[in-house]
């Protein structure tokens, strides 16, 4: 009796050209298409490309004009604090209206390397709802070794900063839900090292972030070596509230084979029981 929604993101990062973006775009429409028009998604399954800044627009145009009927979606992964204006090389999420209806903040990797607070990641989440685009709101814990109950309050209060931040950028926790905010729990532990979390840790973590935030149905997604082999062992409780709404991907999704593999998996999941 499952009726929620299932949301699969690639995340490509830098990893490619975008003339080797567009050719793994066509490539996972192709091997998807049939899929998703069979599924009736995206109502039972939403499935979104985030390629580079660079492949945006080259793998969104691909996607309409060739594979209109797959009902695939493109996904920023990132978009500016800055708004529109002289701001050298930045992308305001204004920007991106028409071409990118979701976008990543707030990913480890932008945290690590560019030093993104949780002030910046508020203000960016902000803009992108001010601009009628729905965030992915990327938080993960870096303690391998912690208990599930420290793990769980680290992410309540890495998210709490976030939303803080964003209310005081002018974006209340209310419009952030209603832009279609979805959360990804992405432990730093696990992105790109083989070892994903366990389902337990990834859906205490969802039950935690459900419960802070007086959200029920706050659709939370888990990413961090995702693979085949166990996708559909992240959604072994599709009628519960305890259970996840999707899978955000890196590494599998730059190999069309996984990727679909995954998505497949996923819509076998979501069947109805
Ligand atoms: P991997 O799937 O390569 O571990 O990456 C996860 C990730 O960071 C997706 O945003």
């Amino acid at each position: 009796m499952s009726s929620r929604q299932i949301t699969i993101i690639a995340n490509w990062k830098a990893n490619l050209p975008p003339s080797e973006e567009v050719a793994l775009a066509k490539e996972i429409a192709a091997g998807l298409e049939g899929a998703l028009q069979a599924s009736g998604s995206p109502s039972r399954l939403r499935v979104l490309l985030a390629p580079s800044a660079l492949g945006l627009v080259p793998v969104a145009s691909l996607l309409r004009r060739e594979y209109p009927q797959a009902g695939i979606e493109v996904a920023a992964q990132d978009s500016s604090l800055s708004s529109a204006g002289a701001f050298t090389g930045e992308i305001p999420a204004d920007h991106l209206v028409g071409i990118a209806p979701a976008v990543i903040v707030g990913h480890s990797e932008r945290r690590r390397d560019h030093g993104e607070s949780g002030e910046v990641v508020g203000g960016k989440l902000a803009r992108v709802v001010a601009a009628g685009l729905a965030p992915v709101l990327c938080l993960g814990d870096n303690l391998p070794e912690a208990g599930i109950a420290t793990r769980v309050a680290f992410v309540q209060a890495q998210c709490a900063a976030a939303f803080d931040a964003a209310e005081r950028a002018g974006s209340s926790a209310a419009q952030l839900f209603a832009a279609g905010l979805v959360i990804a729990y992405e432990p730093v532990w696990a992105i790109g090292t083989g070892t994903p979390a366990s389902v337990e840790i990834a859906e205490a973590i969802a039950v935690g972030l459900r419960s802070t935030l007086h959200r029920e149905d706050l659709p939370v997604l888990y990413g961090g070596s995702v693979d085949a082999a166990t996708a559909a062992t992240w959604f072994g409780a599709p009628t519960k509230r305890t259970g996840l709404d999707g899978l955000l991907v890196g590494g599998a999704s730059l190999h069309a084979d996984r990727f679909v593999a995954i998505v497949r998996a996923a819509l076998a999941a979501a069947e109805p029981a």
